[in-house]
């Protein structure tokens, strides 16, 4: 079957490969469940790769299958398979279990280890394919009113852990209302941070260059967050209207905005960065002045990657309660699509050209 590949450590190798048909009989004690793929997402981290910035084949093999955004049907499970069944809608979670303590309760994405093992990524096959295996404990159900959101599920995954991570971090304070947040960046990350936020009923600014109309900004406003344009009004003025913000969620991929967030940061607020930084950008920022705030005001900064199982089944909780709320707009994120495997040059192209393409997928197969 075809396979979307690079060649890792050669910057824009992607290929086709032509791979074996994945079985049931290669997980063991029937816990396999075997998944047609119909969609596949990608975003900057597969731009990344086959920029050969970072991602690694599996050992033995000299390409990687990229694609970690997934969406496909339950073809077969094996017999001891319990949540899912053919001709349910599936995603798959990305990251696989080393060998820390973590990644024995299932919290892979949590790893102490250095080495990380995730698939389309690091070290394992991806999903950008016909067919994949996987054991049931790393498939998530997609309910079939949301099977139209198809690929969003991983991107809110991600969303879904970076706000939680947030609120367990924050139980050091015993009481956390937070009010007003900040969501840096209007791209998929952005925007489904902003619908988790408005969930939690924070009033939600989001920012990003871009001035309005624009489609980001009609995203933003159809969740009834406030769109800001940085052209428009700084960071600085913004606060000046709101107050320092509680929390403040970075999803800029950009280094220097992530640092310059930490000068808005309100009294015992948190900060999560959220973007994946595979250049080697360096920038001045007023250290004493964030050191000193930091101190003073009991700030926290936290990172946030990848997600587990957990963090899926809450994304797809809130994009089923952001459907109910505001029907139709999450849809409008899915705005490039590419017909078939065959098309992974238009694919690639899109994804390095058109910079504001919220989501760039391939429509594998028709269902
Ligand atoms: C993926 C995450 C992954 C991260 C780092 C992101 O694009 O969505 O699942 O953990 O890249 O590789
Ligand atoms: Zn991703």
């Amino acid at each position: 079957m075809k396979a979307v590949a690079v060649t890792p450590g050669t910057p824009n190798s992607v290929h086709m490969e032509e791979i074996a048909k994945p079985t049931l009989e290669q997980i063991p004690d029937g816990m396999g469940v075997l998944v047609r793929v119909l969609k596949v997402g990608v975003d900057a981290t597969d731009r990344e790769i086959n920029d050969a910035l970072y991602g690694n084949a599996p050992d033995g093999d000299d390409f990687l299958v990229i694609g970690h955004e997934s969406f496909g049907v339950v073809e077969a499970v094996g017999e001891n398979c319990k949540r899912v069944k053919p001709g349910d809608y599936v995603t798959a979670t990305v990251r696989r279990p080393g060998g820390s303590i973590y990644d024995l309760i299932g919290h892979n994405d949590m790893t102490s280890e250095e080495v990380y093992y995730e698939r389309g990524i690091n070290l394992r096959h991806g999903y950008m394919t016909e067919y994949i295996v996987e054991e049931e404990e790393y498939i998530v159900r997609v309910p079939e009113g949301l099977k139209h959101l198809h690929v969003l599920m991983e991107p809110m995954s991600c969303a879904a852990k970076a706000v939680s991570q947030a609120y367990e971090a924050q139980q050091r304070m015993k009481v956390w209302r937070p009010k007003t947040a900040y969501v840096l960046g209007a791209g998929q990350i952005g925007l489904l941070t902003t619908l988790v936020l408005k969930l939690r009923g924070l009033e939600v600014y989001t920012l990003a260059r871009g001035q309005a109309p624009n489609l980001k900004a009609e995203i933003a406003a159809g969740i009834e967050a406030n769109y800001v344009s940085t052209q428009e009004k700084s960071m600085d003025d913004l606060v000046k209207e709101t107050g320092k913000p509680d929390l403040i969620v970075d999803a800029t991929g950009s280094s220097r905005l992530a640092f310059e967030s930490m000068q808005h940061l309100g009294h015992n607020g948190v900060v999560v960065w959220t973007g994946i930084t595979g250049g080697d950008d360096r920038v001045e920022v007023p250290a004493d002045s964030i050191n000193l705030n930091w101190v003073l005001g009991n700030k926290l900064l936290l990172g946030s990657v990848n997600a587990n199982r957990t963090h899926f089944e809450m994304g797809i909780r809130d994009l089923a309660l952001g459907e109910m709320m505001y029907p139709g707009v999450l849809e409008k994120i899915l705005t490039h699509p590419v017909d078939g495997l065959d098309n992974y040059q238009e694919m690639m192209r899109l994804l390095v050209e058109v910079k504001d393409a919220l989501k760039v997928f391939v429509n594998v197969a028709a269902e």
